[in-house]
């Protein structure tokens, strides 16, 4: 048995690799389209035009409202509403949009699937809903953040290179993630588990319990990491069940566990987590 877990080990490791190439594929053609798209105008040609914005908004709902909220103020992914007042070009977004933000979840939105006009269209909606400029002023002290991240949640989360990786990487989140989208994250209000993250409990044949995330599965096996960030790949008909679990295991932290100010803390921290490569997202202004 002990045989078979390892052989699994690398087999999936080596699935994980290939299909870490295949993603790499559609940003080949992206690339390619690039070099047709030569002549992106700078401003949205589709500005102002009521059927436009009403096209743009029904798009918008079905391709863009999962991550970005039914009112584009953010739920996993930012809040677009602010994306002018924040100094983004049209041109800019366009680029955004079609090529997508890689190393992160938004997607290419590449044509066949979506023409340039779709893009555009969108633009047009969201720049109906822009807000002026930020509502919610910053708050919370960083540097003390800093210090609430050490203590809570370091063990579980890496940020800038260092910390646990049961969770994930937490470099990138002031880019990735609203305000909104984190507190709900750490108040406990999360219901649906990136890639690799959901929870999972495996019963050894002798009732042993085994917790830890899901890396990846199929028909035969299941491979997690537990919670002393060990990766092990289990036969399904070796254990005793495989339950998918619904509370993250990430803990909840509740006002008494991380104060109402420590959270103000810790969120302005993290806001200020913009990852190594920054640069991609400079570049498409
Ligand atoms: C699967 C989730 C997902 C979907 C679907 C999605 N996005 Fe995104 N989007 C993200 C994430 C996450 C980011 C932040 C990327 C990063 O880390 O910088 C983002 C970033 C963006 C940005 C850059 C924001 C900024 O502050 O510069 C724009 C613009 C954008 N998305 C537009 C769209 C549009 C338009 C659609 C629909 C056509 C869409 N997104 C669909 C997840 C998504
Ligand atoms: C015991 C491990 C553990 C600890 C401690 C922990 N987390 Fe997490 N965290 C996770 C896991 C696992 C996930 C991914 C599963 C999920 O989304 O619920 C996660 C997800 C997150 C996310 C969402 C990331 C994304 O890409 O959307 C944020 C934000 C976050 N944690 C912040 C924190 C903060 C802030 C603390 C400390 C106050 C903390 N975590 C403490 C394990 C942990």
């Amino acid at each position: 048995m002990k045989w078979a877990c390892a052989w699994l080990t690398i087999a999936v490791f080596g699935a994980g690799a290939a299909a870490g190439a295949q993603q790499n594929v559609p940003q080949q053609s992206v690339a390619e389209q690039d070099v047709a798209e030569k002549n992106v105008p700078e401003k949205n040609p589709l500005e102002g035009n009521a059927e436009a914005i009403r096209n743009g908004m029904g798009m918008f709902r079905s391709r863009c409202a999962d991550c970005h909220g039914m009112d584009a103020r953010g739920v996993r992914a930012p809040d677009l509403t602010q994306v002018w007042a924040s100094g983004r070009t049209d041109a800019g977004l366009y680029g955004t949009v079609r090529r997508g933000v890689p190393g992160s979840e938004m997607p290419a939105f590449a044509s066949p699937r979506m023409t340039p006009d779709d893009v555009w269209k969108i633009l047009a909606y969201l720049r109906t809903v822009a807000a002026p400029k930020p509502t919610d002023p910053a708050r919370g002290n960083a540097q003390n953040g800093e210090r609430v991240f050490r203590v809570h949640c370091a063990s579980c989360h890496r940020a800038s290179g260092r910390g646990g990786r049961l969770g994930p990487d937490l470099s990138r989140i002031g880019l990735s993630r609203t305000r909104t989208a984190m507190t709900r994250q750490i108040r406990g209000a999360v219901e649906d588990f990136g890639p690799g993250y959901a929870p999972v409990t495996l019963v050894a044949p002798g009732g042993q319990q085994i917790h830890g995330v899901k890396k990846s599965e199929d028909l035969f096996s299941v491979q997690i990491m537990d919670t002393r960030e060990r990766i092990q790949g289990y036969l399904r008909e070796d254990m005793k069940s495989v339950t998918n679990e619904k509370q993250s295991a990430m803990p909840v932290f509740t006002v008494d566990k991380l104060s109402e100010s420590d959270l103000d803390d810790v969120l302005a921290y993290l806001s200020t987590l913009r990852g190594a490569n920054t640069a991609v997202s400079n570049d498409n202004k």
